[in-house]
């Protein structure tokens, strides 16, 4: 587009070279034809002297025919047919001379007229040829700007899509097949009770209602993955413990702790929940990947920021490796971006890893 625009101008500025070239080409042939125009005049105008005068003669003759010899009549009158034939000649060049002046003045007010135009429009062409450099640069950046959105965007469609695909398959794993158990044991109940007795069917009762209790608390814990609701109702602080608590409860490897500096309060819900995923994700990838003996996690309420550390002594791993696999760093680092705050991860092999966020309030 715009080599078109800059050719389209070079073409035009060409064009005008060319009309100024003929130009005064043809300005030197006016002024050649003006001077040849007055010559002729001036010429014509002594052969038309010089004819009249042989006329003149000629009429004397006729009139006083017998006081001139024949051959003196016959000088004269070849004299002035003579003349009377150049004056003919020089009046018909006089005229082309006049006519090819006319035209070439008409042919350089024409030139004059196209010469200006096409000044105007390499001015223009000028203008159009900055302001599409300076406005295509801008696009060529919107563009760019656009491909790192839409590049962005995929990565958070991607992300959700990998978020549904461990849910459905938790789900499938966790409530779904205890739940077909607990259906598959309820039916062979009534069996076991009339082959073996009421305490053999008490005890597969008991088992029953283990099964039901465990889908129980794995729904539970798929709902607080989802969405901690004590987040809207208790905030982040209470939250975070209960949740800790609950993961510390559920196994016994991971020595889970949780330390509050300073005063609590409330801030704003998506924020809460924004710090709450944040803390999660570290820890599940520490109980996850890291096989620690303990994970400890402190927060810091201070005035205009908050501050977590999350930390465990297992087993590291290079935070600048770039085939980690997961989506929880990035989606750590997007979200941090997001709130404008920052997040620092420190680890290494056999060292333990520390995650330290902040984040202004
Ligand atoms: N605390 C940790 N200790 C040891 N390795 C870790 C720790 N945290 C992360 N990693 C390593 O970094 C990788 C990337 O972590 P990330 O959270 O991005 O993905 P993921 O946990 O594998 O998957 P996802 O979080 O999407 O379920 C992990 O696969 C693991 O190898
Ligand atoms: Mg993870």
């Amino acid at each position: 587009m715009k080599e078109t625009i800059q050719s389209s101008k070079e073409q035009i500025f060409e064009i005008s070279e060319q009309t100024r070239r003929e130009y005064e080409t043809l300005e030197g042939e006016l002024e050649d034809t003006r001077r040849k125009v007055s010559e002729i005049i001036q010429q014509t105008n002594e052969k038309r002297h010089q004819a009249q005068v042989a006329r003149n003669r000629l009429a004397v003759i006729n009139r006083d025919f017998n006081t001139f010899s024949n051959e003196e009549a016959k000088r004269v009158y070849d004299d002035a047919n003579e003349y009377r034939l150049q004056l003919a000649v020089m009046e018909k060049e006089e005229k082309q001379l006049r006519e090819r002046r006319d035209q070439i003045e008409r042919r350089l007010l024409q030139l004059d007229d196209t010469l200006n135009r096409a000044e105007l429009l390499v001015g223009q062409v000028s203008i159009v040829h900055n302001f599409l450099d300076g406005d295509l640069r801008e696009v060529g950046e919107m563009v760019e700007d656009a491909k790192e959105k839409q590049a962005f965007g995929l990565k958070i469609i991607q992300a959700q899509e990998e978020e549904r695909r461990r849910l459905a398959r938790e789900i499938h794993d966790g409530p779904a097949q205890l739940l077909a158990n607990v259906l598959l044991r309820s039916e062979i109940l009534g069996r076991v009770y009339t082959e073996h007795g009421i305490d053999a069917a008490l005890n597969e009762l008991q088992d029953v209602r283990k099964s039901i209790k465990g889908s129980l608390s794995e729904v539970r814990r798929i709902i607080y993955d989802l969405r901690p609701m004590a987040l809207d109702d208790l905030g982040l602080i209470p939250t975070l413990k209960k949740y800790l608590d609950g993961l510390a409860d559920e196994q016994e490897e991971t020595e889970i702790r949780f330390i509050l500096h300073g005063n609590e309060y409330r801030l704003e819900v998506n924020l809460e929940v924004a710090l709450f995923r944040l803390v999660q994700e570290s820890v599940q990838n520490a109980l996850k990947h890291a096989n620690a003996e303990q994970i400890s996690v402190k927060a810091e309420m201070r005035t205009t920021q908050v501050h977590l550390i999350i930390q465990d002594d297992g087993r590291g791993f290079d935070p600048a490796g770039s085939t980690n696999p997961g989506f929880g760093i990035i989606g750590m680092k997007e979200r941090v971006n997001e709130l404008k705050g920052d997040v620092k991860i420190e680890s290494a092999k056999g060292k333990g890893t520390k995650i330290t966020i902040t984040i202004p309030t």
